[in-house]
């Protein structure tokens, strides 16, 4: 498949770790792998979240990614993508976006003045509540926290937590990007380094405290969300088996291993 960049911008602001290159064409997303295997952690997140209680018991929904292959600037790329979330009359507001609006000054310096990780993360929640009058919003980020805990993602920043904005009102937004997941950024977590290591390293964003904390404080607060099955490790490889054929064949078996070590030590922290 061959796709014509249409754009090369900086669309939402910003990841430390600058920004994949992505565009919307023909009602899809596309973002191109950078760091390592991005497209392959969204795509593999999604497939574990069909196993979840998300679209059954909750009014929020996550976004479906799919693996591509593209060609971008005469080279061919490994992408995902995933299908336009924005219906008409409709915009993606990040949280950041969103205070900047009401407050008039950044919400991370608002959180920096609290003096604690659990008032930090109640004033988000409650406050966001607040100002859109969407009542879910503590739970819908404590399940976005649920999420990032068990895949490992840590670049849950202030514009990766969003909301959807109509004319009047205010909606949840479909959960989406979990690219950094799964030690994706090869550059951050090389191959050749163990993943249990890797894994017990990782730092959790926003509030750059332990997956467990985040999960846990928002838990006690307002309730456990997110509910999954057990995965056993060969259920696992199976499912990343498919997406392997993406990257390189001396990568796969480093991938793999990455993969299925990560749902399974984080998991029985969800439960
Ligand atoms: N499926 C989609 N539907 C609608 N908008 C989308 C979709 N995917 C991405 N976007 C838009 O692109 C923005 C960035 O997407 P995303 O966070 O997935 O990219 P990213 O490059 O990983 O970002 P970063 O590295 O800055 O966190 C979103 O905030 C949204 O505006
Ligand atoms: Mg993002």
């Amino acid at each position: 498949m061959s796709i014509t960049l249409i754009s090369n911008e900086k669309i939402a602001e910003t990841s430390s770790r600058g920004n994949q290159e992505k565009w919307l064409d023909n009602g899809k997303w596309y973002k191109v792998d950078q760091f390592g295997y991005e497209a392959l952690a969204e795509v593999f997140t999604s497939l574990l979240l069909e196993h979840s209680n998300i679209e059954k018991d909750t009014p929020f929904t996550f976004v479906r990614y799919n693996m591509e292959q593209v060609v971008v600037h005469g080279r061919q790329r490994t992408a995902c993508s995933s299908p336009n979330f924005l219906p008409q009359n409709t915009s993606i507001i990040t949280i950041s976006q969103l205070f900047k609006q009401h407050l008039g000054s950044s919400l991370s310096s608002k959180l920096t003045s609290l003096s604690s990780d659990k008032q930090r993360m109640l004033y988000l929640a409650e406050a966001t509540a607040d100002i859109t009058g969407l009542n879910l919003f503590p739970q819908y980020l404590t399940l976005l926290f649920e999420v990032d805990s068990l895949v490992v993602n840590d670049d849950r920043h202030l514009n990766n937590i969003a909301v959807l904005a109509h004319d009047t009102s205010f909606d949840y937004c479909p959960i989406f990007d979990q690219g950094a997941a799964l030690l994706s950024n090869t550059r951050y977590c090389p191959m050749e380094i163990e993943p249990r290591s890797l894994i017990n390293s990782q730092i959790a964003r926003p509030f750059n405290t332990t997956f467990n904390r985040q999960v846990i404080t928002m838990r006690t607060q307002f309730g456990k969300q997110l509910c999954l099955p057990t995965f056993t490790k060969k259920y696992l490889q199976e499912l990343v088996e498919p997406l392997l054929a993406y990257y390189p064949a001396r990568d796969r078996s480093y991938i793999m291993d990455r993969v299925v070590a990560t749902i399974c030590l984080r998991q029985p922290h969800l439960h």
